[in-house]
Formats: structure tokens, sequence, C-alpha cells
């Protein structure tokens, strides 16, 4: 009996911890796709798909599967979905249809706009086999409506009492923000009540089941600030799984309180985006030293800026190239992201220099790009490439990234030995330079892992980078440091990838190697009590 107390006990326990971890995150790199706009299957029209028409355009999760080598071979290890679970299914709204996903009705039930239970659980599956992380978006702040006093049986929730009274949010108010409802009176978002013990429950139940029934690695969690922070705690603890909200907005000080114990393991970092913009959009101020004081912000303010989500665009802000059309504005934008603290997230499409505005034109069809290796596409793999190496082969994670210099043309940062200068200039040539002081010896050799060159470390450990051919991007790495990283004429080591991730997601056999000092735990007491029985 009591054997079998401690069998079940532990059974529960190997389950509840199979999803992956925020230490196991740190090393992964993110592609965000909308599930309607990656890829249609074979037979659809291809020139149907209009932004603007707010409606379905065919994409699914089987489609997403059937294409994941694009995105592998970009070197990302990870994807984020939109949201999975079923969305208002009435008529069409001023709004459009809920092709995005986000306008959740009952949540115990998958979209099947987007496939069948199979169809995702094939995916998350083909993922785990190429070694490849499955985030999906969950909204758990609010359900979607399109009045403010719904019939609320079409939802899990299906008592009033289990949402706040109709309030319209009153912007920059904490209490407003946290408890009235999103939207407007069009299409309302119904605000669930949170500080609820019975919601609190129902929530953590099935959270835990929709992980652990389609293997999800990781939640991207929707509207995450408008939720009292401690709401997540036990949300993600009961999860089991890696969480990352979006706390929208620069104020660091919000954003520190939905990350750390009892709330988010990570949240999308908004600051550093917001001064990314402010630093590299072109025209712009080039204001690199806002850049660096958002950087060392929320590198203090924060619990851990290397598991923030760093990006430069998503379905919520216009693309890249709407703000800023000079295409070294986003390399060098890109870099920063890449070569800093933070999990990289690339939403997809910018990799083909997408250009719409913000939502709905910022959701453009993947298929008409032909997903051509782009430019860009092979910037973004070179630095995957370089990250995934440096992950492996060093303490480069856990190594935190520091401003080394910033001047009226731009900014340098470091990060283990990986030195990155990045310039505000743009594309146009100029007789400039960026001398940046460096802790490598005088003469080491460097390599430019983007252009290949090499250079050596001058007098007083100071590199000059210059822009006689325009404002690219450099990323600096001793060249002894690069053998077997596949960079730069140096051959590939055959495996590659990052170190302790080699979690294999398909098998019992998995969990007993993820598991194993566990086991030993186990095994001993099991023995131990046959001992004492015998
Ligand atoms: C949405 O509702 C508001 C009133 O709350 C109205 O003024 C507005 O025109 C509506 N929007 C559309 C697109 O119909
Ligand atoms: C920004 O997006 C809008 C709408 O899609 C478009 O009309 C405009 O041309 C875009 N701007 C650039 C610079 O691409
Ligand atoms: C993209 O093009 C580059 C340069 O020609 C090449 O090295 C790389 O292998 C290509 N990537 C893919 C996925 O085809
Ligand atoms: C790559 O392979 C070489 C030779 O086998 C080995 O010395 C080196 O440590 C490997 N590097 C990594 C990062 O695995
Ligand atoms: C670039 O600037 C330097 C220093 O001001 C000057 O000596 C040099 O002639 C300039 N070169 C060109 C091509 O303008
Ligand atoms: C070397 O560079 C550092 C940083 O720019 C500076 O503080 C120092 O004075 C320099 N030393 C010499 C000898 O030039
Ligand atoms: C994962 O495990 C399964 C079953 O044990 C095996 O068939 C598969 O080859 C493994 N995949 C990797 C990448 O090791």
């Amino acid at each position: 009996m009591f054997f079998l107390l401690i069998l079940f006990s532990f059974l529960a326990f190997i389950h509840s911890t199979t999803a992956a971890t925020a230490a196991e995150w740190r090393s992964r790199s993110i592609y965000q796709v909308l599930t309607d706009r990656y890829a249609l299957p074979a037979g659809a029209d291809p020139s149907a798909c209009k932004p603007e028409a707010l409606t379905w355009c065919g994409g699914t999760w089987n489609t997403i599967r059937e294409n994941l080598d694009y995105i592998q071979n970009a070197g990302f290890t990870a994807i984020w979905t939109s949201p999975i679970n079923q969305n208002y299914e009435g008529p069409r709204t001023v709004y459009g249809d809920p092709y995005h996903g986000y306008w959740i009705q009952d949540a115990t039930q998958l979209n099947s706009r987007f496939g069948t239970a199979e169809d995702l659980k094939a995916l998350s599956a083909e993922l785990h086999r190429r070694d490849m992380y499955l985030m999906v978006d969950v909204v758990v702040n609010n359900v979607m409506a399109t009045s403010t006093n719904p019939d609320y049986s079409k939802y899990m929730f299906k008592d009033k009492s289990q949402y706040h009274p109709y309030c319209p949010v009153v912007w920059g108010d904490r209490q407003s923000e946290l408890n009235c409802w999103l939207g407007d009176q069009n299409v309302t978002l119904p605000d669930v009540n949170t500080q609820d013990a019975q919601v609190q429950a129902v929530y953590g139940n099935w959270i835990e089941n929709l992980v652990k029934e389609y293997s999800i690695d990781g939640l991207r969690i929707d509207a995450a600030k408008h939720v009292n922070s401690d709401f997540w705690g036990t949300f993600c603890a009961k999860a089991g799984a890696f969480c990352m909200g979006e706390v929208f907005g620069d104020d660091i000080t919000l954003a520190s309180q939905y990350q750390g114990p009892g709330t988010l393991d990570s949240i999308l970092n908004y600051p550093v985006y917001d001064a990314l913009v402010k630093a590299f959009k072109i025209p712009g101020n080039a204001d690199t030293a806002a850049l660096a004081r958002a950087h060392d912000a929320v590198k203090t303010q924060l619990k851990d800026a290397t598991v923030l989500g760093n990006f430069l665009e998503n379905h919520d802000l216009p693309r890249w190239h709407n703000l800023s059309v000079d295409p070294q504005s986003l390399y060098n934008a890109m870099v920063f992201n890449f070569m800093s603290d933070g999990i990289p997230v690339v939403y997809y499409g910018q990799e083909q220099s997408f250009s719409g505005a913000a939502d709905p034109m910022n959701r453009e069809p993947l298929w008409p790009s032909g997903y051509k290796n782009t430019t860009t596409y092979q910037l973004i793999t070179t630095l995957n490439k370089l990250r995934n190496f440096m992950i492996k082969s060093s303490d480069w994670l856990t190594s935190p990234s520091a401003v080394i210099s910033t001047t009226p043309v731009g900014i340098s940062i470091m990060k283990g030995n990986v030195v990155s200068v990045m310039t505000t200039i743009g594309s146009p040539p100029q007789n400039v330079s960026m001398g940046v002081y460096t802790p490598f010896p005088n003469n080491t050799p460097l390599t430019d892992i983007l252009s290949c060159k090499q250079l050596v470390v001058g007098s007083n450990r100071t590199i000059t980078v210059e822009y006689s051919l325009g404002g690219h991007p450099s990323v600096l790495v001793p060249s002894a440091l690069l053998t077997g990283s596949g960079l730069c004429g140096n051959s590939p080591n055959v495996s590659t990838s990052p170190r302790g991730n080699n979690v294999n997601h398909s098998g019992a056999s998995a969990m007993v190697s993820k598991h194993n000092p566990a086991l030993i735990i186990f095994f001993a007491l099991f023995f131990g009590l046959v001992t004492l029985l015998s």
C-alpha cells in the first residue's frame, strides 16, 4: 500500500515536470507564427489572402508541421503559435473574423479551424523529433463577446459571478486595467475574475491538462499585465511549463512586478523594444544612450534578463520596415536582440522584409514571399548559428551582456566573448568609424562572423569599425574560438543542439534521461522498502 503510494506520487511528479523550464528555454531561439498565415494546404488559392479582409486564410497546425524546415534551417529551436483554443463562432463582427485566434470562447475545446487534437499532437511530436520546443499562446485574462451582457453558457466559466462586472478600461489606472474589460462595445472582452479562488483552481487544472495533453513546452501569455501578478505564480506552477507574458509598454517598474518567483518566468522585452526603435529607426533620433539605459535598467530591475523575449515585431506592432525602410536599421537592431541577454523572437515575415502597418496589415500571409532565402533570412541563420554554437561551447548564456560604448554613430555590447558593434547611420556610406575598447589583449585575431573579415585588436585593446561601405553591424569573436562553429570557413562539429537540451520528448526514455536524479532516489527508496519488508 505504502509502496504504491510512493510509486503513484512519483509518477505524478514525472508527469508534471516534462515541459521545459526557464533554464532550458534560455538557450532557445523562437520563431513566432500566426497559425492562419504561415502556410497554405496544397491546392489552395495562393492569391486569395488579404489581411484587410480580416478573415481566415487557411493555415493550420498541419501546414506548420509540413513546413518546419524553413524555420529549422534558419537555426530556430522553438516556435510560438497563435492561441489553440476555440474562438467565437457567431456572425462576423465589425472587426472581422477571429482568424488570429485571440477571441476565446470555450477554452476547454481546441480551435477546429486550425485542426484536430491529433493534428496538434503531430505538430508537437514533430517539433520534439527535431529537438525544437512548442510554445503556445494562451488567453486567460478574458473571453470574447459581442455585448456587455453575453450568454455565459458558451464559455468555460459559465457563471456571471466568475467575471468582473462590465466597465471600460481607463488606461493608466491600474485597478481599472486589472478588472475592467478590454475591447469596446462592438467586441467586448469579458474580464475573468482571476482573484476568485474557484476560478484560479479551474484555470490551474485547465492549464495543467492542456500542457500535458499536447506536450507543450512553454506558454506565451496574452494580456498578462491585465491580471494581478500573483495569479501567475500558481498558474505557471500548475502548468509546469515556461511562462512568457505580454506586459505591453516601456514601464520597467511595472514590468518588474511580472517576473520572478510567485509570478511569470519571463516577459516580452517591451522596454528594450521601445529603446531599439529610438536608437535604430531611420529617420530617427539615433538615441543610443536611451538604448544603453534601457538595457541596463532591464538588467538591474528585472529578475532575469537572460530569459526575456527580445523582439522587433509581433502581431500587435507595425512591421519594422513600416517604421524604418533602411535595411541596415533592421540588421543592426536585430544583432542587438540576438547578441544581448534574452531569448531572440522573430515574427514570421520579418525575414521576408514584410512592411505592413499595425493590426491587421502586419498579419500578411507568408506564402506570397515564396519562402525565399533572403539577405535577412541569411543574417538570422548566421546569428542563430553563432548563438547556438556559443551556447554549446562556452558559458555564453549566463554571461551577462554589457554595453561597452555608445558614440554619436553607434553602440557596442559584449556578452561572453562576443563583441557586437552596431551603428545608427543606415546604408549610405559615411566617413565615420566606431572605436571600441575591449577586454581582448592587443593583437588578438578576431573574425566578424557577418562579413567573415579578419581584424586584429589594436594598441590599448581597441578595435575600430569603419563605415565607408555603409552602416553594417559587426559581430566580432576571437578567431580561435570559432573552431567547430561552421562559420567563416570553420567546419561544423557534428552535433549542433544546444548544451543541456538534448531532451527527447518522444517517449518514456526521455523522461528517464531527464529525471535521472529523481529516478535514482526512487530506486533507492524502492529497494530500501523491499529490504525492509523482506
Ligand atoms: C464600435 O462601437 C462604437 C461605440 O462604442 C462606435 O462608435 C463605433 O463606430 C463602432 N465601430 C465600428 C467599426 O462600427
Ligand atoms: C506601412 O503600411 C501601410 C499599410 O500597409 C502601407 O500603406 C505603407 O506603404 C507602409 N509603409 C512602408 C514604408 O512600407
Ligand atoms: C541561403 O543562401 C546562403 C548563401 O547562398 C546559403 O549558404 C544557405 O545555405 C542558404 N540557406 C538555405 C536554407 O537554403
Ligand atoms: C568541436 O570539435 C572539436 C574536435 O572534435 C572539439 O575539440 C571541440 O571541443 C568541439 N566544440 C564543440 C563546441 O563541441
Ligand atoms: C575621412 O575623414 C578623414 C579625417 O577627417 C580624412 O582625413 C579623410 O580624407 C576622409 N576621407 C574621405 C574619403 O572623405
Ligand atoms: C586605453 O583606453 C581606455 C578606455 O578607452 C582609457 O581609459 C585609457 O586611458 C587608455 N589608455 C591609454 C594608455 O591610452
Ligand atoms: C527519440 O526517441 C525515439 C524513440 O525512443 C527515437 O526513435 C528517436 O530517434 C529519438 N530522436 C532523437 C533525435 O534522438
